[in-house]
């Protein structure tokens, strides 16, 4: 009989990404995906870690499945991802009934660890490895857009977070690689692919080879240049960048390129610089300002989005303020907003000025109400303008209507049908501008 399978995914791009691949690798094996986790025979989580609540959420799923298995042995029950590598071991001890442990690093070896698990065995695979170029072909959510990992792993230390000890060190996969991936897609019919790296402006500082000045050969603006003519591709993004090592030779190549759209995710944390420093971030808000101004200078209708860490160790009132008056003054599309959450292996998890949970949350409620009221803002601008919208699929909510995303990356839907409108890209005229959505009519140009 064929065995179902079924993946959940926690977590970032990354995860997403690196499910993609598991699919395809258990498609190949034969096996055929199933939506219901409870009927699958073998169930994957591919889990985060990045702060407790996203653990924790690992926990209860796999109680669930732990009891199934009493009942039923030929379950498989595999946990992937970040949580993985963190625990290791120690989550056999903690659920007995788990079959297989593999950390980020080994997502490709899919096939290969599960053999093992055929032969009887609980297997952990969380040593450090060099990525293999991947051979098989991942099974993607979307027909029309796409992920491409061009780096994996991080060389940062930011004293809050776990993804470097979970995703180990940098390793950017050579610019032909990337380039053969995105023909592919290309002549698969992919309109769109998002360039992934936790930081991504990291690319190519580990691969060989420095021009004459010194400066490294394999940059992401090369990449983008490298990359950029590919057949049938029309929309180039990527993500996540840092402020640290954004450039304006990148910002000039977005400027000039035409499928790379005008939408820039640079995470700033916080807004107080001596936050910033405990936070080994590498820069100043001030520098952080200057990056904007630099895009809006060359792309004045960029779209802007961000990540922020509310409540780090010793953080005052104050200090949390200058978070609150950058969000004003720049503005941002959308944030994604936290409060800190201490976690295993990270410095600051250690140190003595740690908020309490009531301080920390009242901010990140402030904050994220400045935040609604600053996007409700931002999305005024489009109001009755004409967007391309590059259709994607139904909308789940209303099969009368169409959804997809402006090249600056916010969500859009219109009527129309989408055996008609995937993948293409369309004229909308914006009828609704909401904080972070739009609603729209297809528009059709007068006949002359
Ligand atoms: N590589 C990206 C971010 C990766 S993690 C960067 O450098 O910005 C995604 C986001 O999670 C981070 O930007 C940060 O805002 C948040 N985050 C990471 N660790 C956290 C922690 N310990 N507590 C709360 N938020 C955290
Ligand atoms: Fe974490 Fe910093 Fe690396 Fe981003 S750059 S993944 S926040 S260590
Ligand atoms: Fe989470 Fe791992 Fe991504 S910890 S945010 S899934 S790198």
């Amino acid at each position: 009989m064929t065995r179902r399978y079924h993946i959940t995914t926690f977590g970032c791009q990354m995860n997403k990404a690196d499910s993609e691949r598991m699919a395809g690798i258990l498609d190949e094996l034969g096996m055929v995906w199933t939506d219901e986790p409870l009927e699958a025979d073998l169930v994957l989580y591919n889990t985060c870690t990045i702060r407790d609540n996203a653990e924790q959420k690992v926990y209860s799923y796999l109680g669930k499945q732990a009891k199934r298995k009493q009942s039923n042995p030929h379950l498989t029950l595999v946990v992937a991802g970040c949580v993985a590598q963190q625990e290791g071991e120690s989550l056999l001890r903690r659920v007995p009934e788990l079959d297989l442990v593999m950390g980020p690093q080994h997502a490709n070896r899919l096939g290969d660890l599960l053999e093992q698990v055929l032969d009887g065995a609980q297997v952990v695979a969380t040593e450090p490895v060099h990525i293999f170029e991947d051979i098989t072909k991942p099974r993607r959510d979307s027909q029309i857009t796409a992920w491409v990992n061009v780096i994996y792993g991080c060389n940062e230390r930011c004293t809050y977070c776990v993804v470097p000890s979970v995703r180990g060190v940098e390793q950017s996969r050579t610019p032909e690689a990337i380039r053969a991936e995105i023909e592919q897609l290309g002549q698969q019919g992919f309109k769109e692919v998002t360039l992934l790296g936790q930081n991504i402006d990291a690319y190519g500082r580990d691969l060989p080879g420095t021009t004459p000045a010194g400066r490294h050969l394999h940059t992401l603006t090369d990449l983008l240049y490298f990359v950029h003519d590919v057949p049938g591709i029309e929309r180039i993004r990527f993500a996540t960048s840092h402020p640290r090592y954004f450039t304006e030779r990148l910002i000039v190549a977005c400027n000039e390129l035409p499928k790379v759209c005008e939408h820039f995710h640079i995470p700033f944390q916080s807004g107080n610089n001596e936050v910033l420093k405990a936070m080994s971030r590498g820069y100043t808000q001030e520098k952080y300002r200057r990056i904007i101004d630099k895009i809006r200078h060359y792309m004045p209708d960029a779209a802007i989005s961000a990540d922020a860490i509310v409540g780090f160790p010793g953080e005052t009132e104050a200090q949390f303020e200058q978070t609150l008056r950058l969000v004003e003054d720049i503005g941002f599309d959308q944030l994604n907003t936290a409060a800190y959450s201490p976690r295993p292996n990270t410095p600051a998890a250690l140190w003595e000025n740690q908020l309490d949970e009531a301080t920390k949350s009242d901010r990140l409620q402030r904050l994220n109400h400045l935040v609604a009221i600053k996007a409700a803002e931002r999305s005024q601008r489009y109001a009755g303008r004409i967007e391309d919208v590059l259709i994607e699929d139904i909308n789940p909510k209303n099969p009368q209507q169409v959804m997809g995303r402006t090249r600056t990356n916010r969500l859009t839907f219109c009527e129309g049908d989408i055996s008609q409108l995937k993948g293409q890209t369309v004229q909308v005229r914006i009828t609704e501008a909401r904080a972070f959505s739009l609603t729209g009519q297809v528009d059709v140009p007068a006949l002359v």
